[in-house]
């Protein structure tokens, strides 16, 4: 006899099929340049928040196959600091869905190209709005759950969610 598994599905539109996080697994990997820093050779932090949000945007069209915008992101911090030459990779995954918004969790790491030390520099979470052909918020797919790693990381990131719209108090 056949067992088939019950899959976890959560959020999103259930009309849409749904998706796997690993279906968005994304990684953006570049190196820093004088251009990205300043005189002392460290990367400037704005620089890489420009790169953990395009990181996490392309997670985010991903699983939505829709263009994107940044509605927030939550506080970033620099544990270490980032150095010209150094290979900056930044992964992203959908942790989380709601009906057209998706939190995204972007891990970051730089590598030293000639010592190969890896550093965790920094993780941030934002939040996409998946947009229709009118520029108006649309449903995104559904969120399959795949083990107890992803349901930890929805759970986190659903209580986080609640927090931010407690704070803009539009829910
Ligand atoms: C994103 C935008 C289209 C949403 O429009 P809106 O009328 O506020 O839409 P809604 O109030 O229906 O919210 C849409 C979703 O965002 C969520 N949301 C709204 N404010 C939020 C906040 N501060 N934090 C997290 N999520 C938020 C809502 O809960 C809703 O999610 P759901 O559909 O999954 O339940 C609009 O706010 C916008 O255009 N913002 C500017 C985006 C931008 O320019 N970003 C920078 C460049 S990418």
């Amino acid at each position: 006899m056949e067992i088939r598994e019950q899959l976890d599905v959560r959020g999103g539109d259930p009309r849409l099929p749904g998706k796997r996080a690993t279906e968005s697994h994304m990684t953006l990997s570049q190196q820093m340049m004088p251009s990205d820093a300043n005189p002392l050779g460290n990367v400037h932090g704005g620089h890489i928040m420009k790169l953990i949000d395009e990181a996490g945007a392309l997670a985010a069209m991903r699983h939505a196959r829709r263009p994107v915008v940044t509605i927030t992101m939550d506080s970033v911090s620099f544990l270490s600091p980032v150095r010209v030459g150094h290979l900056l990779s930044l992964r992203g995954a959908v942790n989380w869905v709601g009906k057209t918004s998706l939190e995204v969790g972007v891990r970051v790491e730089a590598e030293n190209p000639i010592t190969g030390e890896l550093t965790h520099t920094n993780s941030a979470y934002a939040v996409y709005v998946a947009l229709d052909d009118q520029g108006k918020p649309c449903p995104v797919p559904p969120l399959i759950l795949a083990g107890d790693e992803d349901r930890r990381r929805w759970n986190e990131a659903e209580a986080r969610q609640q927090i931010r719209l407690q704070r803009t108090k539009k829910k």
